[in-house]
């Protein structure tokens, strides 16, 4: 966080003066756009040709120029962060900064001094003067993620500043102004909300001035490919050796209906590039819950028998970069087993022990060592 003394542009921002008027809507250059166009493009363009990207697309690069606030709506992973960062770097305020706060991801008591900062002693903890989001966004566009997780209370201050363009730091009485465009996102229904009495009517209309929807990716499916090499061409650049998808492999990966959307593409995408750096990827390679529902061709679907046969591949596990206790996880996933077994033969050790091709007294064993009994989560008999 920046402190208030190293701010001095900002410092002399500072007033208790009558408001200066809301600043007017910015007029584009044409100049200055093209060399932003190309930036943006580059970084944070919102791939896709499907004719509902085609239509957010246009949409987010109509309202670029303005100051208009723009609420983005969409699943989680629909892209809502890069749209904002297109629409900043789009924008004439784009060599000043694009500053996120996640509003659902800091305890409503913080967030008031998050925003905007506090004087040293505001309270226990305080232990120096901080400036907040607000102002370190001056001049450029500050993103409120997840603005359907706010507080109550702190939509009320949050309205304010929007009306207004001043606000206070918690422990000082001095207002100040701000010149900050607001991009608001949040992946819930906020119509349903201020039914339901958790956001405020006044402030939804002051955020939805220009209301744009991001489509899940299970709605266009046909920018998937585009996506994954998007994607694919960013783990490269960034030196990852990337793999190549095969036609068939694309063709699954178009069955599948992407909760996740765009992030859990990109999750497998980089998934994938560690496991076959370098390498072609066909249907086997993709992890079982890609293949599962896919209507396999035969040949493709013997291949992926064959390989749950034969246990879990690397490609099915999720390894935390903090690495896992493997004995620990080994013997969990052998508990799991052998409670499941038991659930299945109504507790039967013996068919328990024949289910998971073991003597029954090596399953016996097991069971005395992981402490598991015969009956437990069944409906049946113990009998040993
Ligand atoms: N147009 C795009 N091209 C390539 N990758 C993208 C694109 N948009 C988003 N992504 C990727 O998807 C990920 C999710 O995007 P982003 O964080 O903007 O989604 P979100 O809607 O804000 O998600 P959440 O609701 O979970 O916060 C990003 O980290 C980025 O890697
Ligand atoms: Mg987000």
């Amino acid at each position: 966080m920046i402190e208030a003394s190293d701010s001095p542009v900002h410092a002399a921002r500072d007033t208790a003066e009558p408001l200066p008027a809301a600043p007017a809507a910015a007029v584009p250059d044409p100049l200055l756009d093209a060399g932003a166009i190309a930036r943006a493009r580059n970084l944070y363009f919102p791939t896709g040709q499907s004719p509902r990207m085609t239509v957010v697309r246009r949409l987010l690069e109509q309202v670029a120029p303005f100051n208009t606030n723009v609420l983005i709506t969409g699943e989680s992973g629909t892209g809502k962060e890069w749209a904002a960062r297109y629409v900043h770097a789009l924008s004439p305020r784009h060599q000043r900064p694009f500053v996120p706060v996640n509003c659902g991801a800091i305890p409503a008591d913080l967030l008031e001094s998050e925003l905007f900062g506090h004087e040293k002693g505001a309270f226990t903890g305080a232990i120096a003067t901080r400036i907040g989001r607000f102002e370190a966004a001056e001049g450029g566009t500050l993103f409120l993620d997840e603005i359907g997780d706010m507080s109550l209370p702190m939509q009320v201050k949050l309205l304010r500043v929007l009306q207004e363009r001043v606000y206070e730091r918690v422990g000082s009485n001095r207002s100040r102004s701000c010149d900050v465009r607001i991009i608001a996102a949040t992946h819930r229904d906020l119509e349903e909300a201020i039914r339901g009495g958790k956001f405020r009517e006044d402030l939804f209309y002051r955020l939805n001035v220009f209301p744009i929807e991001l489509p899940p990716l299970r709605e266009r499916k046909e920018d998937l490919t585009e996506l994954a090499m998007n994607i694919l061409e960013r783990c490269r650049s960034s030196g990852q050796q990337a793999v190549t998808l095969t036609g068939g492999a694309l063709r699954i990966l178009r069955c599948y209906d992407w909760p996740g959307n765009i992030r859990e593409l990109a999750n497998l995408m980089e998934r994938l590039c560690v496991l076959y750096p370098g390498q072609p990827v066909d249907i086997p390679n993709l992890p079982s819950r890609y293949t599962a529902n896919a209507p396999l061709r035969e040949t493709d679907r013997e291949i992926v028998t064959r390989r749950s046969a034969a246990g879990p591949q690397p490609q099915d596990f999720e390894l935390p970069t903090e690495g896992i206790p493997l004995k620990a996880y080994i013997e969990n996933i052998e508990i799991a087993l052998i409670r499941r077994a038991l659930v299945d033969t109504d507790g039967v050790v013996a068919h328990a022990a024949q289910r998971l091709q073991v003597q029954r007294t090596t399953l016996a064993e097991k069971m005395k060592r992981y402490g598991i009994q015969a009956g437990e989560g069944s409906q049946g008999p113990s009998a040993a």
